[in-house]
């Protein structure tokens, strides 16, 4: 496993993502993870393929409509939205950006689902939720951000029911034989930790959960670089007209240790786990 050196406080993570959150939730429609491209001539546009994250992340978690899903680093909230409409539940959405809570909390009154959807400012390596309210986890590339993701697993355990599932996506250390160029994808993004997908699997069954499904599809996601930052630049002059060039460039600027790692060094991986019955 990589570690970063710095430590990045909560409130450090949420200034990041107050100011890269605006941007990133114009080009992705309200969802900051990544992508999947089948192949460098899959022509699906940039908000298809983040949409396809979504729904294979999601995918995995088996939800039932009426059950409480706790969306752990939630984003502008477009995925708690998407949860609401497609599957009938109930969601709680927590982040640590001031940014995004307001973006998230209007983009649910725009969809008309708020009465399905909350949103909360809230650190997932302490929950204010008591012992056993929720029936699902999401973690959806926001666990790369933990000081500590054991600990982080430990308090997803403890919110959830007997029976309840976790499931996350991440990226994973796939070579370490560039250390500089990981290092600096890692500062870019703030991240604390590269666990390999061993080491996750790992992290997850340290709280208690049994492992039910995973995959590692960085080729189609980190792999597939070059095709976001086509779509992007195809974007450049349109979200330069409605946030400023100085936030654009300073957009790009940040972004540029996130592109250092060759293709083959950073995986993704999806994991779905559950916490046994009892
Ligand atoms: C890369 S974004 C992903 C957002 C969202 N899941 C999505 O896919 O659009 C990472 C998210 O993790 C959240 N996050 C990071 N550290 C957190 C913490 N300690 N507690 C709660 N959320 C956190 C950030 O606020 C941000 O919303």
């Amino acid at each position: 496993m990589f570690m970063g050196n710095e430590v990045i406080s909560p409130a450090d993570v949420g200034k990041h993502y107050d100011e890269q959150s605006p941007i990133g939730d114009e080009l992705r429609d309200g969802q900051l993870h990544m992508w999947y491209w089948y192949d460098e001539d899959d022509g699906a546009p940039l908000t298809e393929a983040v949409h396809r994250i979504s729904r294979k992340v999601t995918g995995t978690m088996g939800l039932r409509a009426g059950e409480h899903v706790l969306d752990a680093g939630c984003g502008p909230g477009a995925t708690a939205v998407y949860l609401a409409d497609t599957f009938g539940v109930q969601v709680t959405g927590i982040t640590v950006s001031a940014f995004e809570l307001k973006k998230a909390k209007s983009r649910a009154a725009a969809a008309g689902v708020s009465d399905m959807v909350r949103f909360q400012y809230g650190d997932y390596t302490e929950l204010t939720y008591p012992d056993e309210s929720f029936d699902a986890v999401l973690a959806l590339e926001s666990l790369q951000n933990a000081p500590d993701p054991r600990q982080v697993f430990k308090e997803f355990f403890r919110v959830l029911r007997p029976g309840g599932r976790v499931s996350f996506s991440d990226f994973s250390l796939e070579s370490s034989s560039d250390p500089q160029r990981v290092a600096k994808f890692m500062a870019s993004l703030k991240l604390h930790t590269l666990p390999t997908l061993a080491e996750w699997l790992d992290h997850a069954r340290s709280a208690g959960f049994e492992i039910e499904e995973y995959t590692q599809c960085g080729p189609r996601v980190f792999g597939r670089k070059a095709k976001y930052l086509k779509a992007a630049m195809g974007r450049r002059q349109e979200v330069a007209t409605k946030f400023g060039e100085d936030a654009v460039a300073g957009f790009s600027q940040s972004h540029l240790g996130f592109f250092a790692p060759r293709k083959h060094q950073i995986g993704y991986v999806i994991v779905s786990a559950r916490k046994p019955r009892r």
